[in-house]
């Protein structure tokens, strides 16, 4: 994606070391642009771990580029599959909550198999991982096209006036390889002059959508306003909310959603008001053998620092300020689960469909696990 002059990927081979992989540093933004070499299985591990790089498609893509530094990590000793699925199950325990980690994950170690030697083993696993990330832009592409039809239907209906649509956290293209998945339609609606407006949720504790998501879609020209995280509410009682385009992190079979803490609180909100609520995704977030969020997907509980601290930018420097009395007890649950009930549609890259097992199915019959 284009940022000032440059155009940026989110992660990538380095062209002059095919041995390291390289990062923007969002921990960083939007106070610095810059970027991070991974050499190892367990560089990945901390960058993943300590948020330099999040949102479900990246972490994905990330855990495909740290199998293939696993592979470079033997030696004609190694005990091959041992190492691989020991990197694997490492690589996947980082973030529990986003199922595009483990799909990732097992798919390069899949792919594996195809080699003979440790070179074939790596030559595969790269390829794979490079595919990875070409897969999920692509899928990002065609959420964007599909979530464009609904922007274009709200603006005929507003007769040109700007549509509001409220996003949580960032589901833009810093999550993702290219365009995002929340973001894409919006990206692409700009594009095509239809005017809009974006209110974005602050997003406590991480600040992703102040930080990130407000950074992304000023780099892009679209008009947003940041807002605390406690304001949707607030706004679709008074009809300045068209619609509610979220990302995901983990979504079941039957449509439940995992995405970003409070997401589910907007969908609340949205049902009260009657404002459309739709979740973007790529079907590589969806874990096909879960048929009840509430009780089957594993919530990430995070260090409370990130609840007792804020980080912002002054004096030229990154700091990090306590906000509340040094005793207090914190809890950093990271995401919750909105119920299919509240869900209006769901967009993926093959189309849209409602939040419902009959829906997904239809959509994603190869895929569905009996
Ligand atoms: O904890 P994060 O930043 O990795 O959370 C991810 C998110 O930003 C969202 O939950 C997002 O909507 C899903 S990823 C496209």
């Amino acid at each position: 994606m284009k940022s000032g002059k440059s155009n940026y990927r989110t992660i990538w081979l380095d062209e002059n070391d095919p041995s390291v992989v390289k990062i923007i540093d969002q921990e960083k933004l939007p106070f610095l642009i810059d970027t991070i070499e991974l050499r190892s299985v367990d560089d990945v591990y901390a960058a993943i771990e300590d948020m330099k790089l999040r949102g479900a498609p990246l972490i994905g893509a990330a855990g495909g580029f740290g199998m293939y530094l696993a592979t470079l990590e033997m030696n004609s000793q190694t005990e091959v599959w041992d190492h691989l699925s020991n990197a694997a199950r490492y690589l996947k325990s980082c973030r529990p909550t986003a199922a595009n980690l483990a799909w990732a994950v097992d798919r390069v170690l899949e792919s594996s198999r195809h080699g003979h030697s440790v070179k074939e083993i790596s030559e595969s696993a790269l390829s794979s991982a490079l595919e990875i990330c070409e897969i999920e832009k692509e899928n990002s592409r065609q959420i964007g096209l599909h979530g464009l039809r609904l922007i274009e239907k709200l603006s005929i209906e507003k007769k040109g006036e700007p549509v509001n649509i409220l996003t949580h956290c960032n589901a833009g293209w810093l999550a993702c390889i290219e365009y995002g998945t929340a973001t894409a339609p919006i990206y692409m609606a700009h594009e095509k002059g239809i005017p809009l407006h974006v209110w974005v949720d602050e997003t406590r504790p991480r600040n992703q959508g102040a930080r990130l998501t407000a950074w992304e879609l000023g780099q892009a020209g679209v008009p947003h306003t940041i807002i605390p995280d406690n304001a949707g509410g607030h706004l679709m009682q008074h009809k300045k909310v068209d619609m509610v385009i979220v990302g995901c992190d983990r979504a079941t079979r039957t449509g439940d959603i995992a995405n970003k803490i409070g997401t589910y609180l907007k969908a609340l909100a949205a049902f009260d008001n009657n404002v459309p609520f739709y979740a973007a995704l790529p079907s590589s977030s969806i874990d096909f053998a879960l048929t009840d969020g509430l009780s089957q997907i594993v919530v990430e509980e995070r260090n409370p620092d990130e609840v007792t601290s804020v980080t912002g930018y002054a004096d030229g420097m990154i700091r990090q300020v306590r906000i509340c009395p040094e005793n207090s007890r914190a809890a950093n649950f990271g995401f919750d689960v909105t119920p299919a009930r509240l869900v209006t549609g769901l967009i993926t890259e093959k189309g849209i469909c409602r939040a419902s097992e009959n829906d997904i199915k239809e959509m994603f019959s190869d895929k569905f696990i009996k």
